[in-house]
């Protein structure tokens, strides 16, 4: 099977209906924290992708019980530090930022050496922002400058630590609080805002935490040694996948599409807040709470004319995994659209902020990028009929799925490869475009 996908017809007009896979960081938080749990804990609706594999697989190594069938997920935690191991272990978190950062602060308790490893796109990316706090704790962290492979030598003696988070990084955050939970006495961090499905799990799980939230940043205090018990979920769609589909009827001519039971946990919603600031058309229906997180079904309409932007930065955090299809929509602008600080996409899987400007440079986009920043100079009319190719983009699994539906959205021959990034996070991305009537070959 090739990997690669042709796309050479824009997308027709849709009114359609559409369910979308599992949340990927509720889903690995779900799993991480069951195996801390001292209970049978079960999910259902769990991201059923490569980042979520290689988190089970992580946690089958350090000796947790998980069975795995289509519709649920069961993990028999082991209690805190009560993963079993064979000294001199290795653990790959495969292409997963979160689950390598998340695991990190379970492993700070570790007794015995191991070895966090990953594929070629995580070993770039930067752990000293994990290592560094987690050694406050007493862990010893071996790294080449912090890449991965790292070797992990926990301490028996963990005592409490403050930490000021000033990345907004919810993986640096998670990491530290997942730390605290195994040590005797209250850990103290400042942490500018970022996602917050850590803080609500463990509230949901009535562990001893405590968030002050300020204007900019969040004091959250957590209290190790307490036993957590189950953890039961059903995992709500997520956003960051649906937004593919939000953009793609956002973009398109006269069509519709109705999203069912969508994370609107309010710390992801930056994208939903930016579209309607460039006059896209999105209602939620249906808003409930489920175990502190918010979901709704969304509605989402073509919109005629997109308005540009200059980015509130107050935005950045909560649409951080979303700017490559911002960036497409800027595209679509009826003027100049201005996105500032955002040097942080630059570390995500690929350089996602070069990246972006060079999917616009590819469609015919004036842009101009600096280190954190980039302005768009939007073109409604924009069409294409030229051949364009996308590849050597690390795998990144967020690229491939912005180019499919630039490619639906402005026409144009395109090539796209490596198809199969979509498994690291929507295993079922392209059966979706085909529900909604796109003929990929
Ligand atoms: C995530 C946090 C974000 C995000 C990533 C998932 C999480 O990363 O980009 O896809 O689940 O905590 P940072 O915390 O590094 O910004």
């Amino acid at each position: 099977m090739s990997n690669f996908v042709r796309i050479e017809k824009k997308i027709n007009r849709f009114n359609k209906n559409l369910s979308i896979d599992g949340d990927k960081s509720l889903s690995i938080r779900w799993a991480l924290l069951s195996s801390q749990s001292f209970k049978k804990c079960k999910s259902s609706n769990l991201l059923l992708s490569e980042d979520v594999y290689s988190t089970l697989n992580c946690l089958k190594k350090l000796g947790v019980k998980i069975k795995i069938s289509k519709r649920f997920c069961e993990i028999v935690g082991l209690g805190l530090n009560g993963f079993k191991y064979k000294n001199n272990s290795t653990l790959d978190a495969g292409n997963s930022g979160t689950l390598g950062r998340l695991i990190l602060g379970l492993l700070v308790h570790s007794k015995k050496s191991i070895r966090l490893k990953g594929d070629k796109s995580l070993s770039k990316r930067d752990f000293l922002r994990v290592t560094k706090p987690l050694e406050k704790f007493g862990a010893k962290f071996k790294s080449n400058f912090g890449k991965l492979p790292i070797k992990i030598q926990g301490t028996n003696y963990s005592k409490p630590i403050k930490y000021y988070e000033n990345k907004g990084s919810a993986q640096c955050k998670s990491a530290v609080m997942f730390a605290a939970l195994n040590t005797q006495g209250e850990t103290i961090i400042k942490a500018k805002k970022s996602r917050d499905h850590s803080e609500l799990l463990f509230k949901y799980l009535k562990l001893p935490i405590k968030v002050i939230k300020k204007e900019k940043y969040d004091i959250i205090k957590v209290r190790g040694k307490h036993k957590i018990p189950a953890l039961n979920y059903k995992i709500p769609s997520d956003i960051s996948s649906a937004a593919f589909f939000i953009v793609l009827t956002a973009l398109g001519k006269n069509s519709r599409l109705k999203i069912k039971n969508v994370n609107i946990n309010p710390s992801r919603m930056g994208i939903l807040y930016i579209l309607k600031l460039m006059g896209v058309k999105i209602s939620k229906i249906n808003i409930r709470n489920y175990k502190g997180e918010k979901i709704a079904d969304l509605v989402i309409k073509s919109t005629n004319e997109i308005k540009p932007i200059n980015c509130p930065i107050s935005l950045n955090s909560s649409a951080i995994d979303e700017f490559l299809l911002i960036f497409l929509v800027a595209a679509k602008a009826n003027g100049t659209s201005y996105f500032k600080n955002l040097s942080e996409l630059n570390q995500k899987e690929s350089p996602r902020l070069i990246w972006g400007s060079k999917i616009l440079n590819k469609i015919g986009i004036r842009n101009i990028i600096t280190k954190s920043s980039i302005k768009i100079y939007g073109n409604p009319n924009l069409k294409i009929d030229k051949k364009i190719v996308i590849k050597n983009f690390l795998k990144d699994h967020r690229i491939f799925m912005t180019s499919v539906i630039a490619a639906l959205t402005f026409g144009g021959k395109w090539k796209i490869y490596d198809k199969k990034s979509i498994n690291t996070s929507f295993p079922s991305f392209l059966k979706k475009v085909d529900q909604l009537g796109a003929n990929i070959k």
